[in-house]
């Protein structure tokens, strides 16, 4: 990222909130609290995860807390027996939280859906049931495309329960990046909805599944089940297709929940890395949910009348650690809204805030930049003050947007989190609690029991106030347990940076207080509105125009999204430049990849800045972009 007017501004942001007195009084970690579990951790880190693990029911008890006996592949809870289901879901049936709210839901359209535990339960036992009779089985892999509906999470859940591994693909993806998806994770079934409601119109969601199951992927998957949803025709495949209804209308309310080890697969979740290919991040039961249920309660301080409302779709690992299994874990009530943010007015997730009496809302700096254009004439139409903490999450937000966020939404009384974590590490790793002090920019702090330090590339510790590379220097219990089908490229994380410490592929700075400021990424992945997305796959995704020679793509400064993808195009001989091509290659990136994938600007090159080796220098073409010195050439050739 290279947000030059963010990066300088948070250079200088000096300001500190602390949180009111009263908020100290009634959290549920309190500072001497937080203390203690800080010293606790550093002192048996094993012991304090101990703890953590108690706090959630297993089937039996773990051998070992950590068995480390073959780094980087680190095994936690060994020989520990568990279902997350169990905790998220069929635990709550025994206590007062059986009739308590579990999700509450809102379609774009404006109605509504709303689930107590006890009906969550028996939704998806009936589910589970339906999964098995059409033959799923412990570990079979299921694709998940679905927009967020109840039946997403309900989908999510009895996969699980019955011991099989899900994997969700945001419905934004194109059909070719679900085909991929679907091969590469040799799925025997897709989820998915006939269509859901966008910013006004109806996506057609089954189309795009049966357009990514042709060809060479026509036999991919065995069975296909359909949410109906926005009522739209669809083409059901005789013996492979079947309505989500029809499957569940017979089945029993009861299901068993599948004794799985702790190191068995959850679900797998596809995010973009350095090269074309996205990998397969996989998270086993045990430790996932001893790492979220603990940073969860400990960020978000959840209290009984909670309620809690994470607007990331179920799509990206944010959807799963804070919609799903993260709030359920904690016994609080969950929302969800299927739609557009600014449909059918810029009003609307101040509406849903009002109407529902959201407590904690944790989003994107994206959508608050989204917001603020519009400024605070919607905001002070609602009654807001249900609202205690705030959050954010996936890339930096600019002390104004914060600051925007803080007071016109959250009052100045509510302590704004920002969060730090990824796909990778599951769980939340550094972030402020209600009762830190905060600067503005800042994710504050590593959390308990997660050890981190920004260093140079040889490992070093870098001064404070210099940027460097953020390493994870322990490992953490809602670690990825490994990369679908590529254990090297698992591996590279704690190759990069000397030590066999874990390297995040951001770079940060800490200052003299120890406070983390997250600079960005340290590599070719782009944070487009807080989603990753790779140059490489870009780059092979223009490469598959038949215009396109060669294709080079850089991020640049967007003042909504953050970063947005700049394409540098060396087209085919005989091929001219035109705007019209311009706008095709834009739509054909569209179609490849969905659109996730923005590409803000095009510009067609007769040759590209190269090392020797003939590598594409994309450093030059950003620092000319950005009209940053160039560095010194010589060295750069030598790549
Ligand atoms: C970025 C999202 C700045 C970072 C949970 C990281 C952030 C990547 C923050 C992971 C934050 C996430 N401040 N940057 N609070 N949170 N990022 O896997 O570059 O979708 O490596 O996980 O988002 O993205 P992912």
């Amino acid at each position: 990222m290279d947000q030059s007017g963010t990066l300088d501004s948070l250079l200088q942001e000096e300001r500190v909130f602390r949180p009111l007195p009263q908020l100290v009084i009634e959290a549920n970690v309190n500072p001497q609290e937080l203390e203690a579990a800080r010293r606790q951790a550093e002192t048996d880190p094993l012991g304090y995860w101990e703890e953590a693990a108690d706090e959630l029911d297993w089937f039996k008890k773990w051998d070992q807390v950590l068995d480390d006996s073959n780094p980087p592949f680190y095994r936690w809870f060994a020989g520990a027996r568990c279902n997350v289901v169990y905790n998220a879901l069929d635990r709550h049936i025994e206590t007062g939280n059986k009739n308590k709210l579990a999700l509450i839901w809102e379609g774009e359209p404006g109605d509504s859906r709303k689930y107590t535990y006890y009906e969550l339960y028996r939704e998806v036992n009936r589910f589970s049931n339906a999964l098995r009779s059409l033959g799923l089985g412990k570990g079979d892999r299921v694709v998940v495309y679905m927009p967020p509906l109840p039946e997403t999470l309900i989908a999510m859940l009895a996969i699980v329960k019955l011991g099989a591994v899900h994997s969700v693909v945001y419905a934004g993806f194109s059909a070719k990046a679900l085909r991929s998806r679907i091969r590469d994770a040799e799925a025997k079934m897709v989820v998915t909805a006939d269509g859901f409601y966008r910013n006004g119109r109806v996506i057609k969601l089954k189309n795009t599944v049966d357009e990514a199951l042709v060809g060479a992927c026509s036999d991919c998957v065995d069975s296909m089940v359909v949410v109906h949803r926005a009522k739209v025709e669809v083409d059901m495949v005789e013996g492979r297709d079947f309505w989500y209804e029809d499957l569940i209308r017979q089945e029993r309310s009861e299901s068993p929940t599948e004794v799985m080890d702790a190191q068995d697969p959850l679900f797998m979740l596809y995010t973009s890395g350095t090269t074309g290919q996205p990998k397969g991040v996989i998270h086993a039961h045990g430790g996932y949910m001893v790492g979220v249920h603990r940073t969860l309660g400990q960020v978000f301080d959840i209290k009984p009348t909670d309620i809690f409302w994470c607007t990331a779709d179920p799509g990206w690992i944010t959807g799963h650690s804070s919609v799903v299994y993260g709030p359920l874990m904690a016994g609080t009530t969950t929302v969800m809204y299927e739609g557009h943010p600014l449909y059918p007015q810029a009003d609307r997730m101040w509406n849903i805030v009002a109407k529902h009496g959201v407590t904690v809302f944790y989003t994107t700096p994206t959508l608050i930049r989204m917001l603020m254009r519009f400024g605070t004439q919607y905001p002070k139409r609602f009654d807001l003050t249900s609202l205690r903490l705030l959050g954010t999450v996936g890339e930096s937000i600019s002390p104004e947007a914060w600051l925007w966020f803080y007071k016109n939404i959250g009052r100045s009384e509510c302590p704004l989190l920002d969060t730090w974590w990824q796909t990778e590490t599951g769980m939340f790793m550094i972030s402020p609690l209600p009762i830190s002090l905060l600067k503005p920019g800042s994710v504050t702090r590593p959390l308990p029991g997660i050890e981190a330090a920004v260093v140079d590339k040889d490992g070093k510790p870098a001064p404070p106030g210099k940027g460097g590379l953020l390493v994870l220097t322990r490992p953490w219990p809602a670690m990825m347990t490994g990369l679908f089908k590529d254990e090297d490229r698992y591996k590279e994380y704690w190759q990069q940076v000397p030590g066999g410490v874990y390297f995040a592929g951001d770079v940060a700075k800490k200052d003299e207080d120890g406070y983390y400021w997250i600079q960005g990424r340290a590599d070719d992945v782009l944070n487009i509105a807080g989603h990753r997305i790779g140059t490489a796959e870009l780059e092979n995704a223009f490469g598959a125009h038949r215009a396109v020679s060669e294709a080079a793509v850089i991020g640049v400064p967007d003042r909504i999204k953050g970063e947005v993808a700049k394409a540098f195009i060396l087209l085919n001989p005989g091929i001219e430049p035109s705007d019209d091509l311009n706008k095709e290659l834009k739509r054909h990136i569209k179609n490849e990849l969905g659109p996730v994938a923005v590409v803000k600007s095009i510009e067609f090159r007769d040759s590209l800045p190269r090392t020797r080796s003939g590598k594409i220098m994309r450093r030059v073409l950003k620092a000319q972009e950005l009209g940053q010195d160039v560095g010194d050439l010589t060295t750069l050739e030598a790549d």
